[in-house]
């Protein structure tokens, strides 16, 4: 069981062996089993800057997703070893742009005579591969919390976007903090030809989404935020920018989950909640909070955890402390050379952005 006494002694005993050869980060949807052994936690974008922290640590445990452990992989050396706890620790919203879609793409922007206009904006949630393909088009990487920035400096550059692959963070970035309209954004879907837009529609758009969501967030709709602000009156609705731009522009506060705690942390007694993002989350906020007297509550109860981010738990992540401890590099996530050094301009152009 995830509380099991005898995992919680193995895996204290196995990182006190490592000492300062290890060092674990946890992303803010873990498992409290988990998170209790994380040595720092925080969003996409605190980790991916903590990750090249401690270059004294031999290994990095990343407790989070695949595309993560990547980042981290390409933003600490090459003697620094990435280890994934359980390499089925995905990301749907990932999977959902290929290099291959994404070269079709560019050649569907190239035909219509756009693509020297266009600067690629690619969300962290995305493969090594995509960040790749960003940094050699003179593109930039962006998480959840620097997404504004992100296209400030992108639209410097140039007077289009291609926004990879969450259409959700684009769309709410550019209309609730950019004052862009929705009729400025397009969605280019992948499985249709030319992405399904005509050259024309490609041409008058300022923002080009890629269509791609994430399945846990997707999941909150407006008669969530309509229904709990029925039942609970005067409640402040908080949400993430993973979910749909009408639930957003619903909810009063909208931010990453490191936005999310500070939020809370400031929050006065006695004022009440509902969160929509990942429930590992705001089940620990919830618990966190409640003796000072804030409630908080789960946006909409029939939402689930992200599966992906679940499956580092304490069993993997015993296994993976003991296996390092015995000599035994398990699960290294590790990005090819190439790939790696157009990754890295894609992510230190985001690391510099002001
Ligand atoms: P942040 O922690 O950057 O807000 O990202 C949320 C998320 O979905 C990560 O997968
Ligand atoms: Fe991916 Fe959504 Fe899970 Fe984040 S919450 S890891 S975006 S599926």
């Amino acid at each position: 069981s995830p509380s099991d006494p005898d995992l919680v002694e193995r895996a204290r005993k196995a990182k006190e062996k490592l000492g300062n050869k290890v060092f674990v980060l946890g992303h803010h949807y873990q498992r409290d089993e988990v998170i209790q052994f994380a040595d720092v936690t925080g969003d996409s974008f605190k980790l991916a800057r903590d990750a090249a922290a401690r270059p004294e640590a031999e290994y990095i445990v990343f407790c989070g997703v695949h595309f993560m452990a990547e980042s981290a992989d390409i933003l600490t050396s090459d003697d620094q070893k990435v280890v994934l706890p359980d390499l089925a620790a995905g990301c749907s919203m990932a999977d959902m742009a290929t290099a291959e879609q994404v070269a079709e793409c560019w050649d569907v922007l190239t035909e219509a005579g756009i693509a020297e206009q266009v600067v690629p904006v690619s969300y962290m949630n995305s493969s090594a591969d995509i960040k790749a393909f960003t940094g050699k088009h003179g593109g930039t990487i962006c998480t959840s919390s620097n997404a504004k920035r992100a296209l400030d400096w992108a639209f410097e550059q140039g007077e289009k976007v291609l926004f990879l692959p969450d259409q959700h963070l684009g769309r709410n970035t550019a209309v609730r903090d950019m004052g862009m309209s929705l009729d400025d954004c397009v969605v280019y879907n992948p499985h249709k030809p030319n992405g399904g837009l005509t050259a024309d529609e490609l041409r008058a758009a300022k923002m080009i989404l890629w269509r791609g969501h994430c399945s846990v967030h997707g999941r909150f709709s407006l008669d969530s935020v309509n229904d709990v602000r029925e039942r609970i009156p005067g409640v402040n609705v908080l949400v993430h920018p993973e979910c749909k731009h009408e639930v957003v522009a619903a909810a009063d506060y909208v931010g990453s989950t490191e936005y999310i705690i500070k939020a809370l942390e400031a929050a006065p007694a006695g004022s009440k909640w509902a969160i929509g993002t990942e429930l590992n989350l705001v089940r620990r906020l919830a618990n966190r909070f409640a003796p000072e007297g804030k409630e908080i509550v789960f946006l909409d109860k029939t939402v689930c955890f992200c599966s992906t981010m679940n499956r580092i738990d304490l069993p993997h992540l015993v296994w993976a402390l003991e296996s390092l401890a015995e000599g035994n590099l398990v699960n290294r996530i590790e990005v090819d050379k190439e790939t790696e050094a157009f990754a890295k301009l894609a992510l230190e152009r985001m690391l510099a952005l002001p």
